[in-house]
């Protein structure tokens, strides 16, 4: 069977950081109670003139560097973000425009947090179906543009990144020893949306963008169990156990969900986390753990990663990826 292999990572964090002393001179909240409640130290975000594409492009270009090919080889470009630039043209498009490619298919995913599991199934399948057969997949968000700078529940939580994997097909055996995408599993629960969501759009407030509003501690909740269940399906889908698994890389929203997700997973010793440095940087979390993690020479060829995610929707899903 053909099966999605991963060639390559690059990412771009904005230049300016953002510190808890920083967020201390602008609302009511301390150091302390952030690294207590979220293990966040820092966030990157974006310049007056930057925008989601041009850190999604910057990515991208080092993605390509890494893997060694040009534009011109890609035959699909997912970006998945909560943040893109326009309503449209997607911001794809235009991340494929900065490339230089002037064919290829690209369009935007939004399935917030989760959005680069999502994209990474899109992907998948074109590539299992013989479709295509080099894929870039993104995830880019600027969420410091629709945070409420004065809500200090939220404000604190979130950073700006971009992420990119390429994916190529390969054909392979179709056993849990093959290397790339060994599955996918995706949910979401649209009666919980209210949980977490922006109070505005093109549709409902003509145009107005609006502010991320969010229930913490009920997103808390869904977000252990959840992550939990999508994890173990994926290692029981392949018939593999938490021993065979090298690395668990979540969606970096905040260090007691992760670490309570990797104790009841019993992989505490398995997690890579970045949410320290980061924040949480929504669909571009995800890759940019996974870049640290290869920089740092953590993540090595034939390592067996579960990555897991869980966002606004609700959605949440999981993929088991052998590098
Ligand atoms: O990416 C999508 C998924 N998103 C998430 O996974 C986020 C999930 N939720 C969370 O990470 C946590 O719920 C938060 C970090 C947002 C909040 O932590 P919490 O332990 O659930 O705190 P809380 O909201 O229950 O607030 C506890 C107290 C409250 O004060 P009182 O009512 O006990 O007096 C808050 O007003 O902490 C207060 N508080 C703060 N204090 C200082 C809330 N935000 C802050 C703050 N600084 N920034």
């Amino acid at each position: 069977m053909i099966r999605s292999t991963f060639i390559a990572s690059g990412a771009y964090l904005p230049e300016k950081i953002l510190t808890n002393a920083d967020l201390e001179q602008m609302v009511d909240t301390n150091d302390a109670w952030i690294t207590e409640r979220t293990g966040i130290k820092t966030r990157h975000i974006v310049a007056e003139n930057e925008m989601t594409s041009d850190l999604a492009t910057k990515a991208a270009q080092q993605a390509l560097k890494n893997a060694n090919i040009t534009a011109d080889e890609l035959d699909l470009i997912i970006l998945a973000t909560t943040t893109p630039d326009n309503t449209f043209p997607s911001t794809a498009c235009k991340v494929q425009a900065n490339l230089g490619n002037k064919t290829c298919p690209a369009f935007d995913i939004q399935a917030v947090c989760t959005g680069f599991i999502y994209a990474l199934a899109t992907a998948d399948n074109f590539i299992k179906s013989g479709q295509y057969k080099t894929v870039m997949v993104i995830g880019a968000d600027s969420l410091s543009r629709i945070v409420d700078w004065n809500d200090r529940g939220t404000c604190i939580l979130f950073g700006d990144g971009a992420g990119a994997v390429i994916l190529q097909a390969k054909e392979q055996l179709g056993t849990n020893q093959d290397t790339g995408i060994l599955s996918t599993h995706l949910y979401s629960d649209g009666s919980t949306r209210d949980l977490l969501y922006v109070d505005g759009g093109a549709a409902q407030t003509n145009g107005e963008v609006g502010k991320l509003r969010m229930l913490g501690t009920e997103v808390f909740k869904h977000a252990v169990s959840k992550l939990v269940q999508c994890s173990k399906e994926a290692l029981e889908h392949n018939d593999f156990t938490i021993e065979n698994v090298d690395w668990i890389i979540p969606h970096q929203a905040n260090q007691r969900i992760l670490e309570a997700t990797a104790k009841k997973l019993k992989a505490q010793d398995k997690l890579i986390s970045t949410v320290r440095d980061h924040a949480n940087t929504s669909a571009a979390s995800i890759p940019l753990a996974i870049n640290s993690a290869i920089h740092d020479g953590k993540i090595k060829n034939g390592d067996l990663l579960v990555l897991q995610a869980i966002g606004g929707g609700l959605t949440w899903g999981s993929c088991l990826i052998k590098i």
